[in-house]
């Protein structure tokens, strides 16, 4: 590690800027995200994926580097804190742009950021920031209570008694405790800091037609309705819930969720992938412009 990549941690550390887990995809959902989407891109794609990478200040690994907004929305970009979500009126079950507060939302975000990074004629920095930020955001907006309904935060002020022994609420269970949990008790023997990348190998392995190359367009209004039919769902029991009376999920609700999360996490991989391939092929014809983005 650099001086200066070690001068720039102690200082956010100092700082108190670490992401609480109740603000994202804690940080081994977007540490799995990444790195299971590393695995899925193009040489083209991790080509520039690293040479982007090379020149960032604070991180080595890309995977490292998909939490980075979650330090910036409180602290150098504020402006960023509403586009890792969108919320939705209760009585409005179908997404579409419309419905994106007017400071921005996780899907403007999105297509911002995709412009941001696909850009050629941006400078290596400005992209590098497009690259990070949208990386997050698709791992976001798969964490289905990212795309919930108007007035609880996502879920942040419905108080959860979590499997009989922890007080948190439901958004932190669908952020880390699932995932936590799920990773504890499989793998007890293996450090803390190290376990996200067997649950990592474990997704990998199980993903259908992982030796295709994929490539996806930029769609993330299609992304928001699935997480947002998932939050809506009867078994979630978010619809109904209130600040007032604490959710005490079970073991089930557990294995339901955990069957959820795997799915979410490798479909986040799998797009954000698909997302970079399509946005790194070189475009027909040999010229250096890039498929064009609408
Ligand atoms: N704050 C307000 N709505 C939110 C959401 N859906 N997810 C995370 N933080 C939020
Ligand atoms: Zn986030
Ligand atoms: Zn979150």
């Amino acid at each position: 590690m650099s001086v200066w990549r070690m001068v720039v941690l102690a200082g956010l550390a100092a700082a108190g800027l670490h992401s609480s887990p109740a603000e994202a995809y804690g940080r081994d959902g977007h540490r799995i995200v990444c790195e299971l989407a590393y695995s899925l891109m193009t040489e083209a794609a991790r080509a520039e994926v690293d040479r982007l990478m090379a020149a960032d200040r604070i991180y080595e690994t890309f995977p490292e580097s998909c939490s980075w907004a979650d330090i910036v929305r409180g602290t150098i970009i504020r402006e960023s804190a509403p586009w890792h979500y969108t919320n939705q009126p209760r009585d409005d079950r179908t997404i579409d742009e419309g419905d994106c507060a007017e400071d921005g939302c996780i899907i403007s975000a999105i297509n911002m950021h995709a412009e941001q990074f696909a850009n050629r004629s941006n400078d290596a920095e400005t992209r590098l920031q497009g690259l990070k930020f949208l990386a997050h955001w698709i791992g976001d907006i798969h964490q289905p209570l990212h795309v919930s309904i108007e007035g609880n935060r996502g879920g942040n002020d419905i108080p959860v008694l979590w499997r009989g022994e922890r007080h948190t609420n439901l958004h932190r269970v669908w952020d880390s405790e699932i995932i936590l949990d799920y990773m504890s008790e499989t793998w007890p023997w293996v450090p803390e800091r190290e376990r996200w990348r067997y649950f990592m190998e474990e997704l990998a392995a199980d993903i259908p037609l992982a030796h295709s190359t994929v490539y996806t367009d930029v769609d993330p209004i299609a992304w928001a309705q699935e997480s947002h039919d998932i939050v809506r769902s009867r078994d979630f029991a978010y619809f109904w819930a209130t600040e007032e009376n604490m959710i005490e999920p079970g073991d089930a609700y557990y294995e339901r969720g955990l069957r959820i999360s795997r799915q979410r996490l490798q479909l986040a991989a799998v797009r954000l992938a698909g997302v970079l391939n399509t946005l790194t092929a070189p475009a027909e014809g040999g010229s250096m412009t890039g498929p064009a983005l609408d």
